[in-house]
């Protein structure tokens, strides 16, 4: 298969689109984009927020919904394009993690996760990626975590679904190569935003701030990597416990995580 030069969005390509973009890195990026010249669409469900943030930027515009809802999604893409023009980059973001989950692991929980983390962006991606196809090209960067790269303690769910978000941008990225609508995955480690704020249980080694994170998201958005993984330290460093054989992978990670084991279990 021919492989073309990757797509790389530039604001004269068309909007940006963010989803879970209300608050945390999501809202981050996207003041962050418009900062660099983009026109930005925004989508969360808190309608409060996205309204505040487009009446603090003129180049932001609330685009509320729930990724949950398959059609609805496929509607809001609809919109962007018809009001702003075409989407050249697409920043797939929104995602929620339970505490709960660290206390005990239920079924209820994990299809939870997987509805909102995997089914929500599977639900924008769907739409946006036949209108990126349809014009040949496009720029589409999904947000997993460092915690897709491996079993961690209390994220079993959560790390789970970032796994397959993971391998999903992985095989998108390769089928896609020929058709100019490129692909990014983005692995963050520990941000401070309400998600990290109720995560308590967890040792965050190198956590950063929304904003210093956005900006290293953004300048990767411009470059030609796949991969946009921070910080470079603890990346490496999970990468690398990935190579270990089980015999050692699981004692250095029972310990690197002590403080993630769950406590009890809650119902
Ligand atoms: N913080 C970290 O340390 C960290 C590390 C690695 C990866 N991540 C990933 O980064 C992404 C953003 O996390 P964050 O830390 O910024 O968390 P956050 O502050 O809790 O923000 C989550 C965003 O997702 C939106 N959202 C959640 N469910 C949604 C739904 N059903 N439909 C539409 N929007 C929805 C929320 O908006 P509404 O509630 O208004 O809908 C909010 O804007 C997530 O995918 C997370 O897994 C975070």
């Amino acid at each position: 298969m021919r492989q073309r030069a990757r797509f790389r969005a530039t604001p004269k390509d068309g909007v940006a689109w963010v989803t879970g973009a209300s608050a945390g890195i999501g809202r981050a990026v996207a003041i962050e984009l418009a900062r660099r010249g983009y026109r930005v669409a925004v989508t969360a469900r808190r309608e409060s927020e996205l309204a505040a943030l487009a009446a603090e930027y003129k180049n932001i515009f609330g685009f509320p919904g729930d990724i949950g809802e398959r059609a609805p999604m496929a509607a809001l893409v609809h919109e962007i394009e018809a009001a702003h023009g075409p989407i050249a980059l697409a920043f797939l973001n929104a995602g929620v993690y339970f505490p709960a989950e660290a206390e005990s692991f239920t079924a209820a929980l994990a299809w939870r996760t997987f509805e909102v983390n995997v089914g929500g962006t599977l639900n924008c991606l769907d739409p946006l990626l036949a209108a990126m196809e349809r014009r040949g090209r496009g720029q589409i960067a999904i947000n997993a975590s460092l915690a897709g790269y491996g079993g961690i303690p209390g994220s079993a769910a959560y790390g789970a679904a970032k796994a397959a978000l993971i391998a999903m941008a992985e095989a998108l990225k390769l089928t896609h190569d020929s058709t100019g609508v490129s692909f990014q995955i983005v692995n963050p480690g520990f941000v401070r935003t309400d998600m990290t704020a109720y995560a308590t249980h967890f040792h965050m080694p190198f956590l950063m701030e929304a904003e210093q994170a956005a900006r290293i998201i953004c300048d990767g958005f411009e470059r030609t990597g796949f991969e946009i993984a921070f910080p470079r330290r603890l990346a490496y460093a999970f990468k690398a416990a990935r190579l270990l054989p089980y015999a050692l992978f699981f004692p250095l990670m029972a310990r690197a995580t002590r403080r993630a084991r769950p406590r009890r279990r809650v119902n």
